[in-house]
């Protein structure tokens, strides 16, 4: 019997909303297999917290999730609390402590209805985005000089240390191998004339390594451009903090929305644990009426299960997912249906098992 303790960290807005389907999947799972249990600790960190408490976890909050096998999140964010405050007090900061350097983005169309460019089909949008995601442009690093004066200045510094820069590399040319995939480098070399200047020369220096790996270096503005207008050129991507961020947005635009992206903080050397959430926030504008749409969290939790090598239900989960894809009338608003968020888990549960 595998035993996974998994902390829960729905946080705010829609992220309780989505987080309790997630949570209705893995519970149904270990039902059905007795070789797998898992056991849920909530944390109420989040917006809420903040109003009450003036911070957004407790102190040794850190300490606290430390010894878990995952840690799942919902969204974090709210009017009312600053969203630099929100995101780095809780999101950033657990990613950093825990040296989650690898964010897995998947961009993959698992029905053609749902891309809004013509003439793609499954077969042309079906990529993996690997994110830098301890370091870059979201390092925290600079300063904010003369405040409200006229020679006011603000420094906002990307850090791209050799190690920081050369693992999220290595990792990307380990996966390229594995899954005989091309490898995309992502960058802007031309006018960010030290950090991108060094992403290039390390993707090089790397590559030499892995001659199997047949390899391609874009100008992010490129890259967007072909996301659009060419996804099919993809297979691996590798990029900077910022520009993952930007580009999966991307990605998730031509896949079928937020409501579908998914994202994995991976600590690969598991020495801390590693974060699944969906790529989306906490939708405010929605929030509280169960219109949210759960699929993003579902797919978390189908990233969590082949984290902990249990591919088999990790690809169940997809390939039931594609499944709910085909009747989109069954679906929350965000998809054109009249479903609700927990009528989503409910069908997700029975045609898992159908
Ligand atoms: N990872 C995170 O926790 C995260 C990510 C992005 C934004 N945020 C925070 O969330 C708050 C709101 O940000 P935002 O409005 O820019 O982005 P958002 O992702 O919350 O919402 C953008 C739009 O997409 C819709 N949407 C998002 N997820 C959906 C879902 N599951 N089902 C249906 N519709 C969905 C929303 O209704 C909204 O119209 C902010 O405080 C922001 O900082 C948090």
């Amino acid at each position: 019997m595998k035993q996974f303790n998994i902390a829960l960290i729905p946080g705010d807005g829609i992220g309780s909303e989505v987080v309790a389907e997630g949570v209705k999947v893995l519970k149904a799972i270990e039902k059905a297999d007795s070789n797998i249990a898992f056991s849920f600790t909530e944390f109420p960190w989040g917006c809420e917290y903040y109003l009450k408490y003036g911070k957004m976890m407790d102190e040794d909050g850190i300490d606290q999730l430390k010894n878990y096998d995952a840690i799942y999140l919902g969204a974090v964010g709210y009017p009312g609390v600053p969203d630099h405050i929100s995101l780095r007090d809780l999101l950033i900061k657990i990613r950093k402590e825990f040296d989650q350097y690898v964010n897995l983005r998947p961009v993959t169309l698992l029905n053609p209805t749902l891309t809004p460019l013509k003439s793609k089909a499954e077969r042309d949008i079906d990529f993996l985005v690997i994110r830098e995601n301890s370091e870059g442009e979201y390092a925290g690093a600079g300063d904010w000089l003369y405040k409200g004066k006229p020679e006011e200045v603000v420094l906002q510094t990307g850090v791209f240390s050799r190690k920081g820069t050369e693992r999220i590399i290595r990792y990307a040319y380990e996966e390229a191998r594995k899954l005989k995939k091309t490898l995309t480098s992502v960058s802007k070399g031309n006018a960010l004339n030290y950090s991108m200047v060094f992403w290039d020369e390390v993707f090089e220096e790397i590559g030499k390594e892995y001659p199997d790996v047949k390899t391609y270096s874009y100008l992010v503005d490129a890259a967007s451009l072909y996301f659009v207008a060419e996804p099919e050129r993809f297979e691996i991507v590798v990029t900077s903090n910022l520009f993952g961020d930007i580009l999966t947005d991307i990605g998730a635009a031509i896949t079928g929305g937020m409501g579908l992206a998914t994202g994995a903080n991976i600590n690969p050397e598991k020495e801390f644990p590693s974060m699944f959430e969906p790529v989306h926030g906490s939708a405010p504008d929605i929030a509280g009426e169960g219109k949210a749409n759960p699929i993003a969290a579902i797919w978390s939790v189908s990233q969590m299960l082949d984290f902990f090598g249990e591919e088999a239900w990790g690809k169940a989960i997809l390939s039931t997912i594609r499944e709910l894809l085909m009747d989109t009338k069954a679906l929350t608003p965000d998809m054109g249906g009249k479903g609700s968020t927990k009528d989503v888990g409910d069908i997700f549960i029975e045609l898992l098992f159908a």
